[in-house]
C-alpha cells in the first residue's frame, strides 16, 4: 500500500492541526446551536470522525451515499443518491462534511438537494479543495486545505476502494491508475 504513494502531500500532524482549527471555526459559528453533520460516505468518514470531536457545539450525525467515480478518476457528472438521510432536515442547522471538492458536481447536487428540504441553515465543510478542476460554482464555508490538481488518496480518500486507511494524504503514483 505504502509503495504506491509517490509523495506525501499532507502529513498526519498537518491534518490533525488543521482539523482542530476547523473544529474551533465551526464551533464559533454555531455556538450552542445543534449542528446536524452529514457525512458523505465513504470518503468523508475519516475526516468527519476526527472533526466532530473538535466541535464543542452539540452535534447530531447522519450520512448520505451518492454515486462517485467508480474506478475512474474522472467524474461522470451523473449523480444519484444510494443512501439517504434518516434525520429530518427541516429547521435544522445542516453541515455537509466531505473529503474533497473536485469538479464541484457532487457538492452542488448535495446542496441543491438538501436546500429543498428547508434546513434552518446549510453550510459546507471539506477537508480538501481542488479549485483548478472546478466545473460548477460551489460555496465552501470551511476548507481544510487547497491542493493542486493531483489525484490524492488516504485519510478517507480512495482509489478503486483502496488506501482509505492511510493516516496521511498522499499522491498516488500515476502508474497505479494508468
Ligand atoms: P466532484 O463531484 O468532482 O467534486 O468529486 C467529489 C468526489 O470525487 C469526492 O467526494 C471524492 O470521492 C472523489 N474525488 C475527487 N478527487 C479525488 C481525489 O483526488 N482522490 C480521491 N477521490 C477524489
Ligand atoms: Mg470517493
Amino acid at each position: 500500500m505504502y509503495d504506491d504513494i509517490a509523495k506525501i502531500l499532507l502529513t498526519e500532524e498537518q491534518i490533525k492541526k488543521r482539523v482542530r482549527e476547523m473544529g474551533k471555526e465551526i464551533s464559533a459559528v454555531y455556538g450552542q446551536e445543534e449542528v446536524l453533520a452529514i457525512g458523505i460516505l465513504k470518503g468523508g468518514i475519516v475526516f468527519l470522525a476526527d472533526l466532530v470531536r473538535e466541535i464543542s457545539s452539540p452535534v447530531a450525525l447522519d450520512f448520505m451515499v451518492v454515486t462517485s467515480y467508480g474506478h475512474s478518476t474522472e467524474s461522470s457528472g451523473v449523480l444519484r443518491i444510494l443512501k439517504d438521510l434518516e434525520e429530518e432536515v427541516e429547521g435544522r442547522h445542516v453541515l455537509i462534511v466531505e473529503d474533497i471538492i473536485d469538479t464541484g458536481l457532487t457538492m452542488k447536487y448535495l446542496v441543491e438537494n438538501l436546500k429543498s428540504r428547508l434546513p434552518a441553515s446549510l453550510r459546507v465543510a471539506t477537508l480538501l479543495d481542488k479549485p483548478e478542476r472546478r466545473r460548477v460554482d460551489v460555496h465552501v464555508d470551511f476548507n481544510g486545505f487547497t491542493i493542486p490538481d493531483e489525484f490524492v488518496v488516504g485519510y478517507g480518500l480512495d482509489f478503486a476502494g483502496k488506501y482509505r486507511n492511510l493516516p496521511y494524504i498522499g499522491i498516488l503514483k500515476p502508474e497505479v491508475y494508468q
